[in-house]
């Protein structure tokens, strides 16, 4: 394969696009107008000139996530090796539904979540899966958490059991539960909401009164949701606590490391996991922290018979297998037909090495430090506590919506609205291994400028300031 001529344009690219700006300024009208006149399909294109169109659509019409300065939601920069990868994977378009289709990619993939299986201190008989993303590994969870609880469930459904499963987590962890409640069956009224300290994290002394509470009530607590790393502030739950809870309540504890668990290769963070290895089961992206593109999910789950009754299935049309040490994921995953996720890990992985991918998350957890001191040098207020590079932070008279619309529309950075424990706040998560210092010194000195010129604004307006902070405008 052409690498040098990849690379070239890959750094090509990437320099745009840092030279560029972050957010788009388009309507959807614009957009559909466009495609409806260039593209109504009659006529065949060159494929040139279709991809320079392509390219140039996605370059101005969109968020720029690996733009250094895209401090967001855990969409990363990705490598050129994972790029790389993806386009293999593309080309050969392995099938990865069984072993015998694909042998080499099932092995490779066996062989990189081996290598995290072993960061994450869970033991060699774990099974382990790519999945389309955090949000598949989740439902994974779930399911195999059920079907762990309650052996009937399987066969006859929810509708057989006794008593209404219910699911422990707190308002901190992944919106998605929501949905996977009400997709699982279970319905959203299963999740109940344990209480959390003034740091974010999960009472777990809430947590045993309300699943006793439930049990006298006649529910059936199954599961317990601790998060390390939660999107809006990076809390990380009190894992070890947890886990012993779970263990003594006969309860599944799921940890959901959708960002945070690629921590758990860095020495320097992986104290902060401390209690990840009594998971039952555990969510990690590789489209979040490992910087591949997406979407690269992972489930790992100690307990592979119970993953495998969850997802067994007799095909006749597929071969029986013949060596009983290799694996289908077909038979151990939701997923069917299913693409060579995997690659991008394994190749990212190799080209770096071990160390180089620590590196890279290292230098963020560093740039993350660096924002929270000069915020704090600057008279900003940060508002979460956190070993990972996710900054939440306000001050006096800050109206996030106004300030958010300085950000964009100055092209400074983005960042996001998350209010912490009621208090609005601006968040800003440092996603980009190509994040340096000197953006960070820059972000914040342009994000006083604006802060200063706001705060001037309103001063000559402030009774629409005073609307603007009672609305949360
Ligand atoms: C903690 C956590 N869990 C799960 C998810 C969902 O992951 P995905 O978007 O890969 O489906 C996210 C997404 O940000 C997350 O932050």
């Amino acid at each position: 394969m052409f690498i040098d001529e990849f690379r070239d344009e890959f750094e090509r690219q990437l320099a745009e696009i840092a030279s560029g700006p972050i957010v788009p300024n388009v309507t959807p009208g614009e957009i559909r107008d466009y495609l409806a006149t260039r593209y109504d399909f009659r006529q065949p294109n060159a494929l040139e000139e279709v991809v320079a169109d392509v390219e140039q659509m996605l370059s101005t019409w969109q968020v720029q996530v690996t733009h250094p300065r895209y401090f967001g939601l855990f969409n990363p920069s990705v490598t050129l090796a994972s790029v790389i990868a993806d386009t293999l994977v593309a080309m050969y378009n392995s099938q990865l539904a069984n072993w015998r289709t694909s042998p080499a990619a099932n092995e490779i993939e066996r062989h990189t979540l081996a290598w995290l299986t072993e960061k994450f201190g869970l033991p060699s008989e774990t099974l382990a899966t790519f999945t389309s993303g955090g949000t598949e590994a989740n439902l994974s969870a779930i399911v195999v958490a059920l079907t762990n609880a309650f052996p009937e469930y399987g066969q006859h459904g929810l509708r057989h059991l006794a008593a209404q499963p219910t699911i422990y987590l707190t308002e901190e962890a992944h919106n998605g539960y929501n949905k996977l409640a009400h997709i699982a069956g279970l319905g959203r009224r299963a999740l109940r909401i344990v209480a959390t300290g003034s740091d974010l994290k999960l009472d777990v002394e809430d947590l045993g009164r309300r699943v006793a509470e439930d049990r006298r009530n006649g529910f059936a607590p199954f599961m317990v949701i601790g998060t390390a790393g939660t999107t809006a502030a990076g809390i990380i739950d009190p894992l070890e606590q947890i886990g012993r809870f779970c263990q003594a309540e006969g309860l599944w504890f799921h940890c959901d490391a959708a960002w945070g668990g690629a921590a758990a290769i860095s020495p320097r963070l992986k104290p902060h996991l401390a209690g990840i290895e009594m998971s039952d089961s555990i969510t990690c992206d590789a489209h979040k922290w490992f910087s591949v593109p997406m979407g690269a999910g992972m489930f790992f789950c100690r307990h592979p018979e119970r993953v495998s009754e969850a997802f067994r299935i007799d095909v006749t049309y597929l071969s029986k297998k013949t060596d009983l040490t290799v694996f289908d994921p077909l038979t151990s995953s939701i997923q069917w037909s299913r693409r060579f996720i995997g690659l991008k890990l394994f190749m990212a992985l190799a080209e770096h090495g071990e160390s180089g991918q620590i590196e890279m998350i290292e230098h963020q957890a560093r740039m993350g430090d660096v924002l929270r001191e000069a915020l704090r040098a600057s008279g900003w207020r940060i508002v979460n506590s956190t070993p990972l590079p996710l900054v939440c932070f306000t001050r006096d008279g800050l109206v996030p919506a106004d300030f958010l619309a300085g950000l964009r529309e100055r092209q400074i950075a983005w960042m996001s609205e998350a209010p912490v424990a009621g208090v609005p706040a601006i968040r800003a998560c440092i996603t980009s291994f190509r994040t340096t210092e000197s953006d960070i010194h820059w972000v914040v000195d342009e994000m006083n400028r604006l802060f200063r010129e706001l705060s001037a604004q309103s001063q000559s307006n402030p009774a629409e300031i005073a609307l603007a902070q009672s609305t949360g405008r």
